[in-house]
């Protein structure tokens, strides 16, 4: 018996479905089996040099050794503002509809504490990224999925959603470029969400996680670009996968106001503010050159180039991504999304993602991370080609 009894906000936060694969896997790395890792969404390139110069050279100024402001250091939410006008044609306001983030996984989680109360409903992607879940369990509140079918270009389809949800929905999370999916969204499916919000008064929530990584030549757009965003919801931006900045942690939420001020209350509270040093490299990263980004993206293209090519050189039928860092792939019949995971695990030593982990809808795929060197995806690609020839 515990001695201490967890609050029933902490009780409703959902299961870490891959917590479960990490156990799995770990026999086979302590055997020493040459395991490739495609099951993460942790970028492998470092962070730009000019951008940690920019810290190295700002942690020895002494006014950051002080508090920061609880609201974010007024440079980076001019750098951030100035970034979205220069990148998107898109106006805004650095004190009033900009606030900086711990990540863009700290917004995600808080936006629900801030706009939901219990027994409220949230229209969420499935599948979709987990984290949205976390917020919502801690509100109380209750998830409505909304099904991202490959015949719909992995967007929801909200005609096929009762007018009741509809009107009853108070949040709504997307995600463009997609995670797990890696669809992208369309101007017109924007418009149709801004109207959407600005008839039922659900505020709209867009995760622009992988906002700078679009093949082809196609820039992903941002949710503001549409005419009325601002009006009906926020956007969430990271710079994690734009300049491989994953582990200092820094976000920003843009857009209503008045979601704005909801989520500088409740950092308010919750922190400090964010150390000013990683805010002079964040804001470095902003106004600097973009020649890191562009060849990141790059990158990406060529290892999907070359992944995917080749599986479907070999039978596979896999759509080229095309956007974000991830393919979804479909499982060969007669397998579940885990059992298939589990099988390149046990005969090819792949790790991927089950997309049923994702959500109900994301059975029948596993996702696949581009965020390893190219020779070690053919090696991938060379080793699933194998066991498809010679299991399956
Ligand atoms: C869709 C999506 N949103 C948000 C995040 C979190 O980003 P951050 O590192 O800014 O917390 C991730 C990270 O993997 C993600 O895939």
């Amino acid at each position: 018996m515990a001695r201490f009894q967890q609050s029933e906000s902490i009780k409703r936060l959902p299961d870490q479905f891959f917590a479960k694969l990490v156990n799995k896997i770990e026999p086979y790395y302590q055997a020493g089996y040459d395991m490739i890792n495609l099951g993460q969404g942790n970028p492998d390139q470092p962070t730009p040099d000019h951008i940690i110069e920019a810290l190295q050279t700002s942690a020895t100024n002494p006014i950051h050794h002080k508090y920061p402001p609880f609201r974010g250091h007024t440079f980076l939410k001019k750098a951030i503002a100035d970034y979205y006008k220069r990148e998107y044609d898109v106006d805004l306001d650095p004190e009033k509809e900009v606030t900086v983030l711990f990540g863009a996984k700290a917004g995600l989680v808080e936006v629900s504490q801030c706009l939901l109360n219990q027994g409220d409903t949230v229209l969420v992607p499935d599948p979709g990224y987990p984290d949205y879940e976390s917020g919502i369990a801690i509100a109380g509140a209750n998830q409505y999925k909304m099904p991202l079918k490959k015949e719909n270009d992995f967007l929801p389809d909200y005609d096929s959603i009762s007018q009741n949800v509809l009107e009853q929905a108070k949040l709504m999370f997307l995600n463009y470029p997609n995670n797990p999916t890696a669809g992208i969204a369309t101007k017109e499916f924007f418009e149709e969400t801004v109207e959407l919000g600005e008839k039922t008064g659900c505020c709209i929530v867009h995760d622009f996680a992988y906002g700078s990584i679009g093949f082809d030549g196609k820039k992903p757009i941002s949710f503001l670009q549409t005419k009325g965003a601002k009006e009906v919801g926020v956007e969430m931006y990271t710079l994690s996968k734009t300049y491989n900045m994953a582990g200092w942690r820094v976000g920003f939420a843009l857009g209503n106001e008045e979601v704005i001020e909801a989520l500088n209350l409740i950092q308010d509270h919750y922190y400090c503010g964010m150390f000013g040093g990683i805010q002079e490299a964040a804001a470095s990263a902003l106004n600097g050159p973009q020649d890191c980004v562009h060849e990141l993206t790059a990158l990406y293209e060529d290892r999907r180039n070359a992944f995917i090519t080749k599986l479907n050189d070999h039978g596979f039928n896999v759509d080229l991504p095309k956007g974000s860092f991830f393919s979804w792939l479909p499982v060969p019949e007669g397998y579940t999304s885990e059992e298939y995971a589990e099988l390149l695990i046990e005969k090819a030593h792949v790790i991927v993602a089950p997309g049923n982990g994702f959500g109900e809808t994301g059975e029948g795929f596993v996702r696949v991370g581009l965020n390893c060197e190219k020779e070690r995806l053919l090696e991938a690609a060379d080793r699933m080609i194998h066991l498809h020839e010679n299991h399956l």
